[in-house]
């Protein structure tokens, strides 16, 4: 999985135009907020006031900062991201209660600029993968102010107790004095969302029993939570167990932290109104149990905005904009079921988090649903044996076969990035990754079906790659004209006939080399008028080679060169 160097430095230069950020210094100009933005069921996220896509990663982010940087930033370049996701540590940022340290954020916004990239900042609060062990020692240290949860048995649980109102008051002004200082040093808007905690809820119990949950817990449901939850029962008010039965715990529990989380966001988007969002350690998306079985609450962290609450984080913390699932899914169907069931017309598709052998590919899933950013975890070269297990790499291969899979995305999609982005907002692109046993995969254009096989070769139809690595996205930029890109895959395109023909059911799909369909009683071929290999430079589409006779005569055949094609067709 080697781009030629020639490929390589086109590549680069095209990414780098792409991707500039402007960095002045001196008198910033004030650039829009990055805002989400909703239209007709489609989200996106607006940077300099148009859609835009994160290619991120998220840096190994538990310690060492900010000595460790160095061994990030090459890691950076080579993936070619333009958006990295760095922590925000509360332990280093509030040393002493009300004294903030800003030189960890400084240095970041600082040092980003320098290698063009946007941030996504990590709020490690009171919160980090269902502990506090981000809040500061004096914290830490005054287990009565603020406490942690307690288990049925009550014992201490290693996760802070959400109904710790001193916490929450310290993590509201902690989170404000931080959203205040980027709002003064980020005018260029290299900050474009902000992680509000990580990975919040708890393991160890499924709630907090201490007595002012208890209390809680016995008193009436809010009516929001009734409402989104569309719970009907006998009282008009009920309490937790007897609206919720089996699932009161786990929601309950969902509630206080998403009640907690979504104040914590509100008191920073009221200094600095930046996009926010949850991250969530998910449950199995396939195999949720009931109690005792796999799959069951406890078995999992809980609650996080895992995808059995959602309603409930949306009702209980409306200052966030996104919930977003961290996907380390071994199995490609529970990977792909989560992208689905996080891309929802109340929430757009973002994944902060993800790892995984052979995963990468899922890049192009996502994109298939409108996916606003994706961004690999732990790609750098801090922390060897962590990021390597993660991804599952033989440790005495070299760093960088780690990277490449991951890689290889944005590769091909950072020249035209932000044509991407537009084309998903406005509804023309379609993306996806192979499915093992799945070699074809047909997407739906107005009067065009793409069809993608994965294996294929001269003249043999797919039969599937011998290892699932297949992507492909393609999108529609005129009548009869596609934009066309991906890997280890084929791409050819067949006549649709129109919306009429297709309910009339007159339209029976031929066999021939060249896609054809019999509309009506009438064949239609499918035929090339042109296939231009190129990139994007400032927006425009700039041709190096147009393809043809061997090129074009079995379809289009993309390998493991990043490749982008413009297609034109038409029938005889
Ligand atoms: C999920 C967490 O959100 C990350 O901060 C990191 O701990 C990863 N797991 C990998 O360990």
């Amino acid at each position: 999985m080697k781009m030629t160097s020639a490929v390589r430095a086109a590549v680069l230069a095209a990414f780098v135009v792409a991707n500039v950020v402007v960095t002045i210094q001196a008198q910033v100009k004030e650039r829009p907020l990055p805002r989400l933005v909703k239209k007709d069921g489609r989200f996106a996220l607006f940077v300099d006031d148009a859609p835009y896509l994160m290619l991120g990663a998220q840096v190994h982010n538990s310690s060492s900062w900010p000595a460790s940087l160095p061994k990030v930033w090459p890691a950076m370049e080579y993936l070619h991201v333009n958006t990295v996701e760095m922590p925000v540590y509360w332990e280093q940022f509030e040393p002493r209660p009300g004294q903030y340290d800003y030189t960890l954020i400084d240095t970041l916004l600082a040092e980003a600029r320098q290698h063009n990239v946007h941030l996504v900042l990590l709020w490690f609060g009171t919160w980090k993968n269902g502990s506090q062990h981000y809040m500061p020692e004096w914290m830490k240290l005054d287990l009565d102010r603020y406490p942690h949860m307690v288990d049925r048995n009550g014992e201490a649980v290693d996760s802070p107790s959400p109904h710790a109102m001193a916490a929450l008051d310290a993590d509201k002004s902690a989170f404000a004095a931080f959203m205040r200082h980027l709002k003064e040093a980020d005018p260029q808007r290299t900050v474009l969302m902000v992680q509000v905690e990580n990975e919040a809820g708890a393991w160890g119990s499924v709630r907090d029993y201490s007595p002012a949950a208890q209390k809680l817990f016995e008193a009436p449901v809010p009516p929001e939570i009734l409402g989104a939850m569309q719970v009907k029962t006998a009282s008009s008010s009920p309490n937790w167990q007897q609206a919720f039965g089996p699932d009161a715990d786990e929601y309950f529990h969902a509630w206080a932290v998403a009640k907690y989380i979504g104040q914590v966001a509100a008191a920073g988007k009221a200094v600095y109104p930046l996009p926010m969002y949850a991250n969530a350690a998910l449950r199995d998306p396939l195999h949720a149990g009931p109690a005792g079985q796999p799959g069951a609450p406890g078995s999992y962290e809980s609650g996080g905005p895992t995808d059995n609450v959602l309603a409930i984080w949306k009702a209980a913390a409306p200052a966030l904009d996104v919930l977003a699932p961290d996907i380390y899914q071994d199995d490609d169907a529970s990977y792909l079921k989560v992208l689905e069931l996080y891309h929802r017309d109340d929430n757009p598709l973002f994944v902060p988090e993800t790892g995984g052998a052979g995963k990468d590919r899922f890049f192009f899933s996502a994109l298939g649903l409108q996916t606003i950013g994706f961004s690999p975890f732990g790609l750098d070269y801090t922390h060897k044996a962590a990021n390597r297990s993660l991804n599952q790499a033989d440790p005495s291969r070299p760093q960088e076969e780690f990277l490449t899979p991951w890689a290889m995305n944005y590769w091909l999609v950072g020249p035209m990035q932000r044509e991407i982005a537009r084309l998903n907002f406005e509804g023309k692109l379609k993306a996806v990754a192979e499915e093992p046993g799945k070699a074809t995969e047909t997407l739906p254009f107005t009067s065009w079906d793409a069809i993608v096989s994965f294996g294929a070769a001269r003249n043999r139809r797919g039969a599937g790659n011998p290892k699932p690595a297949g992507r492909a996205l393609v999108a529609q930029l005129e009548d009869g004209q596609f934009l066309v890109a991906g890997y280890f895959c084929r791409v050819d395109f067949r006549p649709a006939g129109t919306e009429q023909q297709r309910k009339s059911l007159h339209i029976v799909e031929g066999t021939q080399q060249n896609p054809s369909v019999l509309i009506d009683g009438k064949w239609r071929h499918r035929q090339f008028l042109r296939v231009e290999e190129g990139t994007y430079e400032n927006g425009v589409f700039k041709l190096s080679r147009l393809w043809n006779g061997d090129e074009t005569d079995w379809g289009l055949d993309f390998g493991e060169d990043p490749i982008v094609l413009r297609v034109s067709l038409a029938t005889y």
